[in-house]
């Protein structure tokens, strides 16, 4: 049974007078799709495997073959997974208000299978391959070990963010212009704690949004937002999805 939680009016009046929407989601929204977080101290990926060997170029740059072979584990687990209704609400949500941007950290596609559009991948996308030297997005040989680029045949990587790497110009422009713009602004399933994701939420604040948390836990920046929703996406997001388009 999902449990519910009460949601203040005055969040529900946000969103339906708001002009523009700006979400961000983290880990947590996948959660209830079987998709493990990073840092859940039981269950979470960071507790069970070293992300500087895994996700960072250099750690890439000495065992690429385990780090493919971690990334390929990733990508069965994630088609094997389905959206769950936190994904669907935040699909619906696009046609109850004027204008929705929803950036994501997660690499797993599952906010566009459940029909959202126009999604900015902050972190990239797990089933995308690049090129190592030119960056651009190929498709390989995915028996290879270490599959190469078919055009200069260099190594081909996953078209994720690692540690220590760049976000994407426009991925980045794009966020922090709808943060500073939006007049309601959701976190849902965030640790807030990588930057500059977790930046977006304190522009928003910053701009003189309405800023509103969804997680079952406590975060970093939890004393910052002006609500805390505690509990789950999965029932969270549709109650909340559901009292403003009643
Ligand atoms: P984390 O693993 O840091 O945090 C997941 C958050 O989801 C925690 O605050 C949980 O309490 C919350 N959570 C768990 N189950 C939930 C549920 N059912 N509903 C809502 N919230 C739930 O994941 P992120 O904040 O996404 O970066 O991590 C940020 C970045 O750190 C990731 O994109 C990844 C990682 O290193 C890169 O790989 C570049």
């Amino acid at each position: 049974m999902s449990e519910s939680i009460d949601i203040p009016d005055s969040i529900i009046a946000a969103l339906r007078d708001a002009r523009h929407v700006c979400v961000l989601t983290g880990a947590g929204i996948s959660a209830e799709s079987g998709v493990p977080t990073f840092r859940g101290a039981q269950d979470g990926l960071w507790a069970k495997f070293d992300p500087y060997e895994l996700a960072s170029p250099a750690g890439f740059e000495r065992d690429p073959a385990l780090v493919w072979r971690w990334y390929r584990w990733r990508r069965e687990l994630v088609a094997k997974a389905e959206p769950n209704p936190a994904h669907r609400a935040l699909a619906k949500l696009s046609s109850l208000v004027p204008r929705l941007t929803l950036v994501t950290q997660n690499v797993d596609g599952l906010h566009q299978r459940a029909g959202s559009r126009q999604v900015i991948e902050f972190h990239g996308n797990l089933f995308v391959t690049r090129c190592i030297a030119e960056g651009c997005v190929i498709d390989v040989d995915d028996t290879a070990e270490v599959p190469v680029c078919p055009n200069c045949g260099a190594a081909a990587r996953p078209g994720v963010v690692w540690f220590g790497e760049t976000i994407a110009e426009h991925a980045l422009n794009e966020s922090f212009a709808a943060a500073a713009d939006c007049d309601t602004f959701l976190s849902v399933g965030t640790s807030s704690l990588v930057y500059p994701a977790a930046g977006l939420a304190e522009a928003a604040t910053d701009a003189g949004a309405i800023v509103v948390e969804i997680n079952p836990e406590p975060t970093e920046l939890s004393s910052a937002f002006n609500f805390t929703l505690q509990g789950k996406a999965g029932s969270v997001l549709p109650d909340l999805i559901e009292s403003i388009a009643l």
